[in-house]
C-alpha cells in the first residue's frame, strides 16, 4: 500500500506526558506519533503529523494535505467538543476519517460528550490511550485497501 496517513492533534496534546496521566497516561506525544507512525508503516502507509493549539491551523492542515493522503486520524483535543469550523473542514475530505481519543469523554463530563466531528466520521475509537491510534491506523489501513 502506498501514501500517508494525516495524524492531527489538537489544543494542549503537546503537554501529554506530564498533563493529567491519571486520566491522559505517561506518554508524551512524540512517543505515541512514533507508535502510529510504526503501526502505519507495517501497512506501508507514512504518517505526517500536525499538532497545533489553534483551530485554524489545524484546518489549514486539512486543506493543504496532499493527493497521497488515505486517511485522517484526528485527536482534536477540546475542539471536537466545539468546532464547527473543524466539522465543515472535515467533511470536504474525501478519505476516511477516524475521530481518536487518549480518554473515553462519553464517561467524563457532560460537555465532553457532544462531538461536532461525529456526522463527518467514518468512525471514532476513544478510551485506549495510545492503543486507540494503532486501532485506529488498522481501520484506516482496512479501509484504504477495499
Ligand atoms: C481528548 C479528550 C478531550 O475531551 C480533551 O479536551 C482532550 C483530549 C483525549 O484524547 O482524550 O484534549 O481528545
Amino acid at each position: 500500500m502506498t501514501g500517508y496517513l494525516l495524524v492531527l492533534s489538537g489544543p494542549n496534546l503537546s503537554s501529554l506526558g506530564s498533563r493529567d496521566p491519571a486520566v491522559y497516561g505517561s506518554a508524551t506525544l512524540d512517543e505515541i506519533v512514533a507508535t502510529t507512525t510504526a503501526a502505519a508503516a507495517g501497512h506501508g502507509l507514512g504518517v505526517r503529523h500536525v499538532q497545533s493549539n489553534h483551530e485554524g491551523e489545524l484546518i489549514d492542515a486539512i486543506e493543504h494535505r496532499e493527493p497521497g493522503c488515505v486517511g485522517v486520524v484526528a485527536n482534536l483535543g477540546a475542539f471536537t467538543h466545539t468546532s464547527v469550523a473543524l466539522h465543515d473542514a472535515l467533511q470536504i475530505v474525501s478519505c476516511p476519517v477516524v475521530e481518536v481519543h487518549l480518554s473515553n469523554p462519553a464517561a467524563r463530563e457532560p460537555f465532553r460528550h457532544v462531538s461536532a466531528i461525529a456526522p463527518v466520521v467514518a468512525g471514532s475509537i476513544a478510551g485506549f490511550g495510545p492503543l486507540s491510534y494503532v486501532l485506529a491506523v488498522e481501520a484506516l489501513a482496512r479501509l484504504a485497501s477495499t
